[in-house]
């Protein structure tokens, strides 16, 4: 097979599993264009020098053949697909209720609710026999914790699930059955959500509350204010994205361990190591695989290849994160690794918003079944994957408990 197809194949789901094979012949290649004009790396030097590079555009309409599932989605585009200065603005209004240096204790204050959460999971774990980890933790944990600090009704979460499920097949990168009525649906899922969140922030604004819809609907910045229509896109963004990718690191640092029991015992005997442990999940099985929206502004040399003005350029991360230029027997697990510099969460202007909440709530959630799942063994490996190449993680990851019982 030749590299031209190496996107369809990382793409068609038979290889879902195991991606790794092709990331080191896609690395072996260099920038590898395909037969539909788009450009593929996958060498970390390259793609850390990409995304740190002003030549190199998020925003669709650089496109030559700009993605209609991306351009006409019903509302005006998020941050994440913004160029400087308009990302700078609207990223920074964004960030003024969530972290330093406006709010330095947003996250740190959700430790108690998170760890609680989690707990009241596990509690509802039958004694013996099969749990699903996705169904029953990896996924109700984040959306429960991004849905209360957004301010999002309990009740409403399984709107915002359903919302989110539309949106994200819609930029599902794979053939499937009918692509355009999935781009449909995507679009009007995007705008009943914008709608929904855009309707609570307005109901704020004359009754403010500590959550963060209230503090984007209220505050002031030097800068000024999110329009309504910001305030949108903004929410719909924070709200997907501080889901979706955290139940995949759950989910995939749970089929890693148990695949390393000897990693497992270790953090089960000291959980003082997670976070470092959090870092090289990130690195070896990373919950956003590629980023496929970049293209050039300009015509731009990347490895010796010319990279055309306006053509689709694929960042892999997951290749970059086990190139063996960068990470020492990039292959192995190692959660005492050093020097990590792994590009999970990206890098650059761009590098990802919500990666201090990720890393606190993946540290608690595997801690947290470490500690009290001391049965569980994998009940299918490898478990079944859910469609996505892009967000990739398992759909579900039966786990097999003797009677013991879950620990307290
Ligand atoms: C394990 C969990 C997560 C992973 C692996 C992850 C990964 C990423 C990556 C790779 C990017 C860069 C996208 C790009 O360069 O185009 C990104 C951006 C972003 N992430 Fe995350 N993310 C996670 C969790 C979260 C959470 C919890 C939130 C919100 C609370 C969040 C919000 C965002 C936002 C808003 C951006 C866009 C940043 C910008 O364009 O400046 N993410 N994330």
């Amino acid at each position: 097979m030749t590299p031209d197809t190496l996107l369809r194949r990382i793409n068609d789901y038979t290889n879902r599993a195991d991606p790794y094979p092709l990331y080191a012949e896609l690395r072996e290649n260099g920038v590898v264009r395909q037969d539909d004009g788009a450009y593929l790396v996958g060498t970390y030097y390259e793609i850390a020098a990409l995304l740190h590079d002003p030549r190199v555009s998020s925003d669709q309409r650089s496109r030559k053949d700009p993605d209609p599932a991306f351009t006409q989605d019903g509302l005006t585009p998020a941050f994440i697909r913004l160029d400087d200065p308009e990302h700078d603005r609207l990223r920074r209004l964004a960030m003024r209720p969530f972290g330093p240096p406006h709010s330095p204790g947003r996250i740190d204050a959700l430790h108690g609710d998170i760890t609680r959460i989690a707990e009241e999971l596990i509690d509802a774990f039958p004694d013996k026999g099969r749990i699903d980890l996705v169904d029953d933790f990896a996924y109700p944990l984040p959306i429960t914790v991004i849905s209360r600090l957004m301010g999002v009704p309990h009740e409403d979460v399984p709107r915002v699930r359903a919302w989110t499920n539309a949106v994200i097949a819609g930029f599902d990168p794979t053939p499937g059955q009918d692509p355009e009525r999935r781009r449909q649906e995507a679009r009007q899922a995007r705008i009943a959500m914008g709608r929904y969140l855009g309707g609570l922030a307005e109901e704020r604004r004359s009754h403010p509350t500590a959550d963060l819809l209230s503090a984007l609907a209220n505050d002031d910045g030097p800068e000024g204010r999110l329009t309504p229509e910001e305030l949108m896109s903004t929410a719909v963004l924070l709200l997907i994205a501080g889901h979706e990718t955290t139940v995949n690191l759950i989910t995939n640092g749970m089929l890693t361990l148990l695949r390393h029991p000897e990693a497992l015992e270790r953090l089960r005997a000291d959980p003082g190591l997670m976070p470092g442990a959090v870092e090289e999940l990130l690195r070896f099985e990373p919950p956003v695989q590629y980023l496929p929206q970049r293209s050039p502004l300009t015509d731009i040399e990347v490895a010796g290849v010319t990279v055309p003005r306006g053509a689709p350029l694929i960042l892999v991360l997951a290749a970059g994160n086990r190139d063996p230029r960068r990470f020492e027997d990039p292959d192995r697990f190692d959660p005492l690794r050093k020097d990590n510099q792994h590009l999970g969460f990206g890098s650059g202007i761009h590098i990802c918003y919500g990666a201090p909440l990720a890393r606190i709530e993946a540290q608690i959630a595997l801690n947290a079944l470490l500690r009290r799942l001391d049965d569980a063994r994998l009940a299918e490996d490898p478990p079944p994957y859910r469609r996505s190449p892009i967000l990739r993680g398992p759909r579900h990851l039966p786990v097999e408990r003797d009677a013991t019982g879950t620990t307290g």
